[in-house]
Order: structure tokens, then sequence, then C-alpha cells
């Protein structure tokens, strides 16, 4: 596997994941919309083509992770992903990096936790204001479970 920046050339198929998946490229994170086509990330490369990839925003010296997804489950696309973002952050001393997942997510809210996040706060009844920001989106999510909460989650960075 290699992770490699994102680019012009591959921006497209990432975009029209985060397009399939979460009715992209507007995203919204705790009532912040924001446009991930022009976010930078990485890609994870296999065989030539993508198994992964991550966008981040870095503004007021925090880092966040504003999509994340791995093709190619348990054979650490996503924590290399994360890592190559963590090494950025470093780089551009921020504080801390950070990312919301929903409630229904709970596989991510386990694998943050595995990887050493730190539950911030849960953000009760905040997908109400994503319901506002983006039409269109469904009741319930993964496994059925309402589309209710977001779930913060961050780890400091030493200065
Ligand atoms: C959450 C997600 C990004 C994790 O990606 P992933 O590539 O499966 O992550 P990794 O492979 O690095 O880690 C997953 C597990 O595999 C394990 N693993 C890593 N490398 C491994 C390997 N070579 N062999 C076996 N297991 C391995 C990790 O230790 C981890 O185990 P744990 O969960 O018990 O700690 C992925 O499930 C995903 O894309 N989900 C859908 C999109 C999503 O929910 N994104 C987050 C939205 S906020």
């Amino acid at each position: 596997m290699n992770i490699i920046s994102l680019n012009d050339e591959n921006r497209n198929e990432v975009d029209q994941f985060i397009k399939n998946e979460w009715g992209g490229p507007m995203i919204v994170t705790l009532g912040n919309l924001y446009d991930s086509s022009v976010l930078p990330g990485f890609i994870a490369l296999g065989n030539e083509q993508i198994i992964g990839a991550i966008l981040y925003r870095i503004a007021d010296n925090e880092c966040e992770i504003a999509a994340l997804y791995s093709l190619v489950q348990n054979r650490g696309v996503g924590t290399a992903l994360i890592n190559a973002v963590i090494e950025i952050a470093k780089k551009q001393s921020c504080e801390r990096v950070w990312l919301v997942t929903t409630n229904d997510n709970t596989h991510a809210i386990r694998f943050y936790q595995k990887f050493g996040f730190a539950l911030k706060a849960v953000h009760i009844g905040s997908f109400e204001i994503i319901r506002r920001l983006k039409n269109e989106l469904p009741t319930n999510g993964i496994d059925g479970i309402p589309l209710e909460h977001e779930f913060e989650f961050e780890i400091m960075l030493k200065p």
C-alpha cells in the first residue's frame, strides 16, 4: 500500500465516492457547512487502485478529519491514512486532530477509540442542524439506528 497526496488526477474518484456515500461535495460537521471537494487529503493505493481516502481541514491551529473511508477493511488502510494526517497536523503545529462521526456509525466509534482518539463530546440532537443545511437525509442510518447526534473525537498533539 502507498499513501500519496490527493491530486488533480485522483480527486474526481474521491469526490464521486463522497457524493455517493455522504451526499457531497457539501459536508456539515458541528453546524459548519463546507465544500469537501476543495479540501486537501491523501489516498491509499493498492495495485494502483484507490483503496481509501482521507480529507482534512486545518483552521485555528486545529486539524479536522473531514472524511475518511477504506475500501479494503481491516488491512491497515484507515490507520495509515489517519497517521498521514497526524503527521501533517504536527508539521503545521496543530494542537489537536479531531473529527465527528454520527451516532449510528458504531464501527467507526469503535475504530477511533481503539486507534487512540478520546471522546471529546456528544453533540446531542445536532443532526437537526445537519438536516436544516442539507436536504434529503434519511431518518435512519447504519443498522436502522435513528440519525440524531454527532460524536466528537480528538487526539491532542504535543507541541
Ligand atoms: C472506519 C474505517 C475507515 C476503518 O478503516 P480500515 O481500513 O478498516 O481500518 P484499519 O484496517 O486500519 O483498522 C481496522 C482494524 O483492522 C486491524 N488491522 C489493521 N491492519 C491489519 C492487518 N494487516 N491485518 C488484520 N487486521 C488489521 C486494526 O488493528 C483494526 O482493528 P480494531 O478495529 O480491532 O482496532 C472503515 O471501516 C470505513 O471506511 N468505514 C466506512 C466509512 C466510515 O464510516 N468512515 C468514517 C466516517 S466518520
